[in-house]
């Protein structure tokens, strides 16, 4: 019995690690600061309904590229990702919605 409960904790982690991994390395560096806590008002990764209603005002994803790129309010131009690719904000963007 107590393997076995070892073993699904072992599992259960595994789980989260894997979780964890799926995030772009750029977004744990520049994004995750503001975005993983929400600090300052920024919509909280994982926050479907907060992303879905900025997605639906910026036209869509692309529009919010564009709107990461230029900065906003307490948001800092490009996220602070300077040499962050169009594509990488994107791939962020969708990782932060989901
Ligand atoms: C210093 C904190 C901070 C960092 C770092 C940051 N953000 Fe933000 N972000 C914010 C805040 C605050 C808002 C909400 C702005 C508002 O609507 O007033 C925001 C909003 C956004 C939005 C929505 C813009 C819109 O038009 O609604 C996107 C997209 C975004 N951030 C992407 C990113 C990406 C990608 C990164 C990393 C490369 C990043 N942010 C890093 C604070 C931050």
């Amino acid at each position: 019995m107590k393997k076995l409960m070892l073993a699904s904790a072992m599992i259960a982690l595994g789980l989260s690690f894997n979780a964890q991994a799926e995030a772009p390395a750029k977004y744990n560096t520049f994004c995750m600061a503001c975005h993983g806590t929400g600090a300052a008002g920024a919509p909280k990764s994982g926050d479907k309904a907060a992303w879905a209603a900025r997605i639906e005002a910026a036209g869509g994803i692309d529009g919010l590229v564009t709107s990461a790129k230029k900065g906003k309010n307490a948001m800092p131009p490009m996220g602070l990702c300077s040499d962050c690719s169009d594509d990488e904000l994107k791939s962020i963007i969708e990782f932060m919605s989901k």
